[in-house]
């Protein structure tokens, strides 16, 4: 069994897409979300299938996490014995020391084809400089913001949107498939990972 944290601050719906699918396919795993966010829609869509939801206290304000919040996790991840964190749409900056400890145990979907559009608005990014492709990218988190080593991308023609929005729901569609395809292959072990290039092994 694998004990997976997923946090998010929104919509929640790669969340939901990874839980349920993994609840249809019967995985040997067992989540917690943790979120910044006490309005995010997404602790119902977790709530819905039973998942714990922890809400980390008092308003985190800024991209960083302080230490308070550093502490509450911690405590989190150790006492569910957390093996991997999933960051579905968690609009924070994690802190190091976590990133430290979980290296190449966490796992972030950004919504652009990296490292082209890094960080907030990456549809919006992509659709205003005229890119004809984009896609969605799923990393291992190192401390940069966005730069950690690809996992794995999906490209989609984007040319004809009218506008950003378009862009997003083309490009959300690949996340929901993207990320869980990735997430099976995580807790299987399947990846290997030398300097920035990572390998799925057969
Ligand atoms: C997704 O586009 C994800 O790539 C980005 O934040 C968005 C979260 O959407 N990091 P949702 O909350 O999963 O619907």
């Amino acid at each position: 069994m694998k004990n997976i944290a997923i946090m998010f601050s929104g919509t929640g719906s790669n969340m939901e897409s990874i839980i349920s699918k993994s609840f249809y396919d019967k995985l040997d795993v067992s989540f917690i979300a943790i979120t910044d966010n006490p309005q995010a829609e997404g602790i119902a869509k977790a709530e819905k299938y039973n998942i714990p939801v922890f809400i980390i206290p008092a308003a985190v304000h800024g991209w960083r996490i302080n230490t308070v919040h550093e502490a509450y996790i911690n405590d989190l991840l150790n006492g569910k014995n957390v093996d991997y964190i999933l960051l579905a749409g968690f609009m924070k900056i994690i802190s190091s020391n976590i990133i430290e400890r979980f290296k190449n145990r966490i796992i972030n979907i950004h919504p652009a084809l990296l490292p082209s559009f890094k960080g907030k608005n990456a549809q919006k990014q992509a659709f205003e400089y005229g890119a004809k492709v984009s896609g969605c990218t799923v990393h291992f988190v190192d401390k940069g913001i966005d730069t950690g080593p690809i996992i794995a991308q999906r490209a989609v023609y984007i040319g004809d949107c009218r506008n950003d929005e378009e862009v997003k729901d083309r490009i959300l569609k690949l996340e929901h498939e993207l990320f869980y395809s990735v997430f099976k292959d995580i807790i299987g072990n399947r990846f290997s990972i030398s300097g920035r290039r990572v390998m799925k092994n057969d």
